[in-house]
């Protein structure tokens, strides 16, 4: 099996993507200079951009993870969110950048900056290297974005279909064929 077979086409490169990052990355540590931040990754898919993003910022970072899933099928997000892997620590008093991979309907993350909201945190960011505006079922603020993308199936640094093809260097968008073999 070769990974690539499956991507129809490179939509964001593993060059054009490490340049935003060092952009993201430039922005946050100028507007974070006199801070710590805790960074909080979603897991699993924005592993691949926190941990490019983090080793590129200037400024002191503590890390944590939370894992959380969506109740009812994954084509129909309910925005109902259960949590499978919590922080370890508290958040209150922090200073939280939560980094996601994309932002398709915003109702997970809107779910997820609720619960983290209810800790008190001294502020609460968010930052994701993919967006998809077209999809919005809700209204999201969104502090940091890497890039608008269409409405496509993409896959690559740090996404997936069917748990396959995260570790693409690259964003991709996936052959219909994958999809419709199964
Ligand atoms: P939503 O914003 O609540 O609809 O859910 C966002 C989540 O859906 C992301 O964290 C991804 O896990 C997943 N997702 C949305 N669009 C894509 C895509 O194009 N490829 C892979 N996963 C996606
Ligand atoms: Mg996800």
């Amino acid at each position: 099996m070769y990974i690539h077979e499956d991507i129809e086409k490179v939509l964001i490169s593993e060059d054009e993507l490490a340049a935003k990052v060092g952009e993201l990355a430039e922005k946050i540590s100028a507007d974070y200079k006199d801070c710590e931040v805790l960074v909080v990754t979603l897991l699993k898919g924005g592993v691949m951009f926190s941990v490019d993003l983090m080793r590129k910022l200037t400024v002191p970072v503590e890390i944590d993870f939370m894992n959380v899933s969506s109740y009812g099928s994954s084509s129909k997000t309910s925005g109902v969110v259960k949590i499978d892997k919590d922080l370890d620590k508290p958040i209150a008093g922090k200073h939280v950048l939560l980094v996601e991979d994309i932002i398709d309907s915003g109702l997970t993350l809107n779910y997820v900056k609720e619960i983290l909201l209810s800790r008190e945190p001294a502020s609460l960011k968010i930052c994701t290297i993919l967006d998809k505006p077209s999809r919005r079922k809700t209204h999201v603020d969104v502090d940091y974005t890497g890039f608008e993308i269409p409405d496509e199936f993409v896959v690559g640094y740090g996404l997936d279909y069917a748990q396959k093809h995260r570790n693409l260097p690259y964003v991709g968008i996936l052959k219909r064929s994958v999809y419709e073999n199964e």
